[in-house]
């Protein structure tokens, strides 16, 4: 039987995960698509055979859905996943949870009164080939301890609301949420330094983030949303014996008028494709009874954690110290 799903936001994400749940993930289908622009709404509903339901808290009651895609801004994360949680609704939950670590312990207390992990949060590089394929390659011993991870997240251009806060709160959650992965380890201090912004984008962009984690790696992040050239991730992880980095993951590359070289796509989807179908994979098969896939309500109140304390050093300059409340019960196996 396939999975039922309910869409709740029809934008840029909300398309995408539609698209996906249609073409290529098995096991689902969009049964319901919420969101206040009726047209793309209807636009998304129709493209993949569901309904339209206007109120997105009807929609995760509606007994025509099992499980419920969170694809609206980050604003209304939290009252949606509360709803999915009252209803007992598996929901996969775009990054961030929420906006604030308070309102994450909030979502994580509702969940843990369930009993079981409903929520999957967007955190989809931990499905990136090249990520895991890092990850496989720290965990083989070889490399010795961790000691810095280099990142870099560059954005061709932002949108117009983007602000230096957004900066942290929304986009750098991602290497946050990666590092956290990939070293098994929780940062507890964050420094933001600028440098001279960009004149293009009128905020203090780009910014270099870093994280003292607590067996004593360093990560450093570059979050540039304007750097105009086309969207690019890069990552690397130094560590005793040897690095290990992300190759530019291009099917092509081209050698023409005495250059040579491949493209950079402008946006994220194209980069992460193989990541958002096999995330939406992942959790169709634990909505269907396999065991808790990706990110859990805990690794999103960690990054939000993490993005607070950087929002205070941005504020201050000065380095801001992350403290986490105990991890419950329900949390403590991956
Ligand atoms: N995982 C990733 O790589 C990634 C990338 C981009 C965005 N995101 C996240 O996905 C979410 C959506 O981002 P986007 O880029 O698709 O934005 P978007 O603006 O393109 O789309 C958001 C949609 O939600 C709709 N909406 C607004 N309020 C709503 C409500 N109360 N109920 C239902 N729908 C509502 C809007 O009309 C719009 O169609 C954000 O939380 C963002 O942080 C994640």
């Amino acid at each position: 039987m396939a999975v039922n799903v309910g869409l709740i936001g029809a934008g840029v994400m909300g398309t995408d995960h539609a698209r996906f749940l249609t073409t290529s993930v098995g096991g689902a289908r969009v049964a319901a698509v919420s969101d206040p622009d009726t047209g793309r709404a209807r636009e998304v509903a129709d493209g993949s055979g569901g309904a339209v339901i206007d109120d997105p808290v009807d929609l995760i009651g509606d007994d025509r859905v099992d499980a419920v895609v969170i694809a609206s801004p980050d604003p209304t994360h939290k009252p949606l996943t509360l709803a999915c949680l009252a209803a007992g609704k598996p929901v996969l939950c775009e990054k961030p949870l929420a906006t604030s670590s308070g309102d994450c312990l909030e979502i994580i207390d509702a969940e843990a009164s369930t009993g079981r992990r409903l929520i999957q949060i967007g955190f989809m590089r931990r499905f990136d080939p090249g990520y895991v394929a890092m990850k496989t390659a720290l965990a083989a011993g070889d490399l010795g301890a961790a000691l810095i991870f280099h990142c870099v997240h560059r954005n061709a251009t932002a949108a117009s609301y983007t602000t230096s806060e957004n900066l942290i709160a929304n986009t750098a959650v991602h290497e946050f949420d990666i590092a956290r992965w990939l070293l098994d380890d929780e940062a507890e201090r964050v420094t933001v330094v600028s440098p001279r912004a960009s004149s293009l984008g009128g905020m203090k962009d780009p910014q270099i983030i870093l994280l003292h984690m607590t067996a004593g790696s360093v990560v450093d992040a570059e979050i540039f949303v304007n750097a105009q050239y086309g969207y690019d991730v890069r990552a690397e992880l130094v560590c005793e014996h040897g690095t290990v980095s992300l190759t530019p993951p291009n099917d092509i590359q081209l050698r023409h008028a005495a250059r040579e070289g491949f493209g950079h796509p402008e946006d994220w989807r194209p980069r992460f494709a193989a990541a958002y179908r096999d995330e939406l994979q992942a959790w169709i098969a634990s909505v269907k009874g396999g065991p808790p896939a990706g990110a859990s309500a805990w690794d999103g109140y960690a990054a939000t954690a993490i993005a607070e304390a950087g929002l205070a050093s941005l504020a201050s300059g000065a380095t801001a110290s992350v403290d986490l409340q105990p991890r419950p019960a329900l949390y403590h196996s991956p």
